[in-house]
């Protein structure tokens, strides 16, 4: 449990009541408390309000608005409110500005509109935290502290001369030595030697190629940077209200930002999701990702859905609305994948501003005539009914290892071909979605004990010792899966010489010699050993020789003809796989879904296409949440699994049937249903 003020799961949104008349306030309380909501966060955006002028505070307004909220039993998520820095702080100071690598400077008059490395940004945040702190850590609707909004969201990284400097002394202490620098940074390519601190820059615009090092340095800089301001509130706000939870919300395909990193600091995480419901884009992968990613940044914390929209966004070319249905369907998504809330952006619908088109909790029309907040409505009634689930956990086998470092330089361009991290990433995680099997995401270096199956998709950049943190594992019986491009680089990005994957030589069998990227209309076919069937590899082809490892699958044609795609290395007691190719979605699928199988890694029940199962687990209580992302009525089996729906409060057994967008959340009962899985 988050905060033992709501003992329940967290329900509500982002509330900006500053953009209305405090007449609106008490209808507000009145709708959140018809929605059953018991948890708003306010004043993400309030910078300005609370602090007009230097020195000068309104917390009145602020006073007044969390007393009506307290009296109306909503608890309050209180925003530190530094994500958009008020006019007169860039007028005092225009350094607060950031530059893009280009030298454009970014002005106000959006949000987000700040330098992470400007002293003048930090001084005056830190003081509206500090004045916060002191005026409402005792306020009985505090609940739990949000910290800025949505870290490099917009503006993902400065380059402005402020953070220059940084940059550089922040080099000066990671090298100690120029010379070291220019080892690192291989600098005796293209006459790029530096002789002093000072000459060196951020990597701004260039005739071509960076230096591939200094880029991925500036990466790790950037992050450090946001990091430090995230560490500069929370010190304040842990001084002044030690007990109370802080969270900063995440956003789970952001690159910029090192999750892992970040969650370690997190009382519970949190992240915001916005999967395109247009019909076709199976949105619901991109939201159960999302939700296991957050909930993966860091295992020990309680996970919140922070926002969503409750029917359309503003900020796409075509904004599809989530169809009936869809809204309550992908909330309970969260809830199946762990979430303790699901939360909204936003509360009411803004009049104006470049929002005032984003879906809200309670829109433009009337509440009483909309479908939307009768939906909302329906939501809390049914998150009102889900108690029980509270403090229980997803019991994970699976886990697909994500590097942030590693997305940094893969991505960074001038390899044998332009890779995108995540969709890897998620191609593997969907592989395994669809059967639908738990995944959590891991950090190399993290303990593996509870993992059967361990999925490193093109782990370009590896450091030395995680070859020895996969090597242990797998020695105990892990069986682990290494995808094509892994191995390639260390830390420094320096090639690891005599072999691509050489880290992980051993524990591979096998060496990689080179390779043959394919355009999206190439395709190279392979054929398994066993079968005979015949396959086609796409996007990226290797030569790989065996020293140790088995075959499974050969090519047939192309430069690597009769050299092996798919191979097995038998290793202690475990198994190491090597795809030394992407397969098509289908067989990504098929072969991984039959891998885990074949472990003993399995669903809870075999269900019809597009129905989603998650296991929720306290104790020896176990519920099962059934999802059905299809547009049509499905039925199955729950063979010897009985129970209560909970959100019916109707027993269930032998079949379930599942109406479009339709939810179970069932209760197991009986022991006959334990030894079953
Ligand atoms: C989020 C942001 C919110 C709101 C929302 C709109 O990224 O945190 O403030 O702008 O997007 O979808
Ligand atoms: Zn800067």
């Amino acid at each position: 449990m988050i905060s033992k003020k709501i003992p329940h799961l967290f329900y509500g949104g982002d509330y900006n009541p500053e953009q209305w008349p405090s007449e609106v306030w008490g209808e507000d309380i009145r709708l959140m408390q018809e929605a059953k909501v018991n948890f708003v966060s306010v004043g993400i955006f309030s910078w300005a309000r609370l602090q007009p002028k230097e020195g000068v505070f309104d917390f009145a307004w602020l006073d007044e608005l969390l007393d009506l909220l307290h009296q109306g039993g909503i608890g309050v998520n209180l925003a530190t409110a530094t994500a958009s820095p008020p006019a007169w702080l860039v007028r005092k100071d225009p350094k607060v500005l950031p530059e893009d690598p280009n030298g454009q400077t970014y002005y106000p008059g959006s949000r987000q509109h700040y330098c992470p490395n400007s002293t003048s940004y930090q001084e005056s945040s830190r003081a509206l935290v500090r004045a916060l702190a002191e005026r409402y850590g005792q306020h009985p609707a505090l609940v739990s502290w949000h910290v800025n909004n949505e870290y490099g969201c917009h503006f993902p990284a400065c380059y402005c001369d402020v953070c220059a400097e940084n940059f550089r002394d922040w080099l000066a202490r990671r090298y100690g030595r120029i010379e070291t620098l220019n080892e690192t940074w291989g600098t005796a390519f293209w006459s790029q030697a530096y002789g002093e601190w000072e000459e060196i820059f951020p990597p701004r615009k260039m005739p071509t190629h960076p230096n591939p090092t200094q880029l991925l340095d500036y990466q790790r800089f950037m992050n450090e940077s946001f990091l430090r301001l995230y560490k500069g509130e929370v010190e304040i706000l842990r001084d002044v209200t030690p007990e109370m939870p802080v969270n900063t919300n995440f956003m789970a395909g952001h690159k910029p930002l090192d999750y892992f990193e970040w969650g370690a600091l997190q009382d519970f995480t949190s992240h915001d999701a916005y999967p395109d419901p247009k019909p076709g884009e199976e949105g619901e992968i991109e939201g159960a990702l999302a939700n296991d990613l957050t909930r993966s940044f860091n295992k020990s914390v309680p996970m919140v859905l922070m926002e969503q929209v409750s029917s359309q966004v503003n900020w796409r070319g075509v904004n599809t609305l989530k169809a009936p249905g869809q809204m309550r369907l992908w909330s309970l998504q969260a809830v199946a994948h762990g979430a303790e809330g699901v939360l909204f952006f936003q509360w009411r619908a803004s009049r104006a501003g470049a929002e005032k088109f984003h879906g809200a909790m309670v829109p433009h029309v009337e509440p009483a005539k909309s479908r939307v907040f009768q939906e909302i409505k329906g939501l809390g009634e049914d998150l009102s009914r889900l108690d029980d689930v509270l403090d229980s956990r997803i019991r994970t086998e699976c886990g697909i290892v994500l590097s942030y470092e590693n997305w940094w330089a893969l991505e960074a361009g001038s390899k044998p071909r332009t890779f995108s991290y995540f969709s890897l990433l998620k191609e593997n995680y969907t592989s395994l979605w669809r059967e639908n099997l738990p995944v959590d995401f891991v950090v190399p270096g993290e303990d593996l004990a509870k993992y059967r199956l361990l999925v490193v998709p093109s782990l370009y950049l590896f450091r030395d010792e995680w070859a020895e943190w996969l090597r242990d594992w797998v020695h105990a019986g892990g069986v682990l899966v290494v995808t094509f491009f892994s191995g390639v680089v260390n830390e420094k990005e320096h090639i690891h010489l005599g072999g691509y994957g050489r880290p992980i030589r051993d524990l591979l069998g096998l060496w990689v010699e080179e390779w043959q990227p394919l355009h999206d209309d190439e395709r190279v076919a392979f054929r398994f050993e066993e079968s005979a069937r015949r396959e086609e590899a796409v996007y990226f082809t290797e030569k790989i020789h065996l020293e140790g490892a088995r075959s499974i699958a050969r090519y047939t044609e192309g430069p690597f003809e009769e050299s092996p795609v798919l191979t097995v290395n038998d290793f202690g007691q475990g198994k190491v796989f090597y795809q030394g190719a992407r397969f098509s979605a289908d067989l990504q699928r098929e072969w991984l879904g039959k891998l885990a199988d074949e472990i003993g890694v399995q669903a809870p029940l075999k269900v019809p296409e597009g129905v989603e199962l998650t296991v929720r687990t306290k104790g020896d209580r176990e519920f099962l949440f059934c999802l059905n992302h299809q547009k049509e009525t499905v039925a199955f089996s729950l063979g010897p699994l009985r129970g209560r729906d909970l959100l019916t409060g109707q027993e269930v057994a032998e079949s379930l049937s599942l109406p479009p967008f339709g939810a179970a959340v069932i209760e197991k009962q009986g022991n006959e249903v334990k030894k079953e899985g």
